[in-house]
């Protein structure tokens, strides 16, 4: 996915970012434009592998996110997560392969998807037991690919790219209503759906069945619904807001190889690149 040119200016970057830490632990701020306004990089963690499908618990302000913890050639994930004020991650050690991620912020709870099935777990008291007694399958025998939460959990399975909704009688049902082999599935503040398949982007208005296919990137890695209910999109070359009167992306922040995106409360952004998960604020560096 990532030209050797692209590679090449990561790794001088992250050679760069290393070694001025190295040197000076507090010299290190970076500003970057969001909505054409002055924002700092804060750096919320660092030394991870790939994190990607990040996830805010609004309550605890904890940030979920999955890592691949195998070899660069064979990936292997895992589900950790970052408490407040903390940069080292957690781990939720009992989802084998955990790799998607989604929070119900209403009734405080959060899925996990993994290679072997959906597990739910509350997120109140969390840090309190040993995890292994409270996080509790939910789906059985199906592969994850992504999920989203919207009043329900829905989930895309590998490899065959399907949607399904968990049922409030933790039924899974068919969304027979997205014929497509889809990658990504989000609901907006508006009631539409987003849907992306290998042809692009593509939205469908709320109780209709027309897609219209988006202007601009085609590929992502996330999409993320923020607290006004505005759909926001990482792709090749930064993060994108969906411009609904023409139906196109708008680019918000140019920020290269982006893997996760989240909001905090106050709607900052935070996304993580291959090493690191970032926060930004407003304002300059000083
Ligand atoms: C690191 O940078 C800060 C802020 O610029 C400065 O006050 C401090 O003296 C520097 N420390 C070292 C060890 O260079
Ligand atoms: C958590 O509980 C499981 C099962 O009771 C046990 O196998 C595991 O070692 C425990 N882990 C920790 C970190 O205590
Ligand atoms: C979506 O459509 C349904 C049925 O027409 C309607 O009840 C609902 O309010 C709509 N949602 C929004 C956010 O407009
Ligand atoms: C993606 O979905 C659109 C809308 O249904 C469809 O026209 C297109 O053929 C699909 N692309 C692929 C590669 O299946
Ligand atoms: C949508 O795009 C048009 C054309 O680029 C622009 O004039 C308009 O301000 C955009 N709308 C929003 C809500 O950003």
């Amino acid at each position: 996915m990532v030209s050797s040119i692209g590679l090449a200016v990561i790794l001088a970057a992250i050679l760069y970012v290393c070694a001025t830490e190295t040197h000076n632990e507090t010299h290190k701020c970076e500003d970057i434009l969001v909505h054409d306004k002055p924002h700092k990089k804060h750096i919320v963690s660092k030394g991870l592998n790939r994190p990607y499908q990040l996830a805010f618990d609004k309550h605890e302000h904890r940030i979920f996110f999955s890592h691949n913890i195998g070899s660069d050639n064979e990936d292997e994930f895992e589900i950790g997560y970052i408490e407040k004020n903390q940069m080292l991650p957690k781990t939720v050690a009992s989802v084998i392969n955990g790799f998607a991620i989604a929070v119900d912020n209403n009734d405080d709870v959060i899925y996990y998807g993994g290679s072997e099935g959906i597990y739910k777990e509350n997120l109140k008291g969390m840090e309190a037991v040993n995890d292994t007694k409270k996080v509790h399958e939910v789906v059985k025998g199906h592969n994850i690919w992504d999920m989203f939460y919207k009043h329900a959990l829905y989930f895309i399975t590998y490899p065959t790219q399907h949607l399904y909704k968990l049922t409030s009688k933790n039924e899974i049902e068919r969304q027979k209503h997205v014929h497509e082999e889809i990658y990504q599935f989000a609901i907006d503040g508006h009631d539409d759906t987003f849907i992306t398949n290998e042809t692009g982007l593509f939205l469908i208005k709320n109780e209709t069945k027309e897609r219209i296919l988006y202007k601009g990137p085609k590929v992502f890695r996330a999409i993320e619904i923020n607290n006004k209910g505005t759909a926001y999109f990482s792709g090749k070359n930064g993060i994108y807001v969906a411009n609904k009167t023409h139906h196109a992306l708008d680019l918000v922040v140019k920020v290269k190889n982006i893997f996760g995106l989240a909001f905090d409360n106050d709607d900052n952004i935070i996304y993580s690149n291959p090493h690191a998960i970032v926060k930004l604020l407003p304002g300059k560096c000083d």
